[in-house]
């Protein structure tokens, strides 16, 4: 059954939790939907997952476009949310209204992300009011990387933790849907979540949510260079991909590959 808000808010009533990965493409999307996963986010961590780089920084409007467009692709049940990037939204409420009808329009998404608390307030409220159903993220945001300086942990100062709880209302206030909590500590975010009327989903943010979020590539171990605190892999992606690799590269300068089986008579 697709999956959409009034089938979200009834898991957060009863109680059930609600899985969310972000995904980039047509395969990773129809996987995470036959086996369930509520939510697929095409989220900016494209920039670093899929690009390469650095940030999230230089990834585009159009790319997410593409991107979503190739999720909605695979997702017969699951609830596609568009993350904004960097600078698609921020300007103002008008450069956003159009941004985010683009992604719901042209790329089908469902709902749109938006990083931060009350400077973007406005913004979701008018958004909302457009009929778009908009996700909050706050915590640590990757979209202001040059500000924190590195991954790190929001909310363990007092001055953090009362900014914290003033961006989730405003949010709450302003109309989002849903709220992504990042590295934030558990015990604010339980706070958070226990006096909450919005959908709260973590990552990093300890397990008193309404449900967790992690990216494709890093639950099934994608990438060995680097593990957050907060992933768990449920495969050793890398290593069996690259035994995989290896072993067709062997065959190859063996002469094993291809078969007689697999070639035209
Ligand atoms: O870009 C992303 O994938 C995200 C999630 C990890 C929350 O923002």
């Amino acid at each position: 059954m697709p999956v959409n808000l009034r089938t979200l808010f009834k898991k957060k009533e009863e109680g059930k939790k609600i899985s969310m990965v972000s995904t980039y493409d047509y395969w990773s999307a129809k996987l995470c939907d036959e086996v369930g996963i509520d939510c697929l986010l095409v989220g900016d961590s494209l920039g670093t997952v899929v690009k390469g780089e650095p940030d999230t920084l230089s990834v585009s409007l159009e790319e997410v476009i593409y991107h979503t467009k190739c999720v909605v692709r695979g997702a017969r049940n699951a609830f596609v949310i568009a993350d904004m990037p960097f600078m698609s939204y921020q300007v103002s409420p008008e450069q956003a209204l159009e941004n985010c009808a683009r992604v719901i329009k042209e790329a089908r998404a469902k709902a749109v992300k938006l990083e931060g608390g009350q400077e973007i307030a406005e913004t979701v409220y008018r958004l909302t009011r457009a009929g778009i159903p908009v996700v909050g993220h706050i915590g640590f945001t990757p979209q202001s990387i040059n500000v924190f300086g590195k991954p790190r942990v929001v909310g363990r100062s007092e001055e953090e933790e009362r900014k914290l709880r003033e961006d989730f209302k405003a949010l709450e206030s302003a109309g989002a849907f849903m709220i992504v909590l990042e590295s934030v500590p558990s015990s604010l975010a339980r706070e958070l979540w226990e006096n909450s009327k919005s959908i709260v989903i973590g990552i990093g943010a300890g397990k008193y949510t309404d449900g967790q979020v992690l990216v494709f590539h890093d639950l099934l171990g994608f990438f060995e260079d680097f593990k957050p605190k907060f992933v768990r892999r449920y495969l050793e992606g890398a290593k069996l991909i690259k035994e995989a690799l290896r072993a067709y590269k062997m065959d190859i300068e063996k002469g094993e590959f291809p078969s007689e089986e697999e070639s035209y008579g």
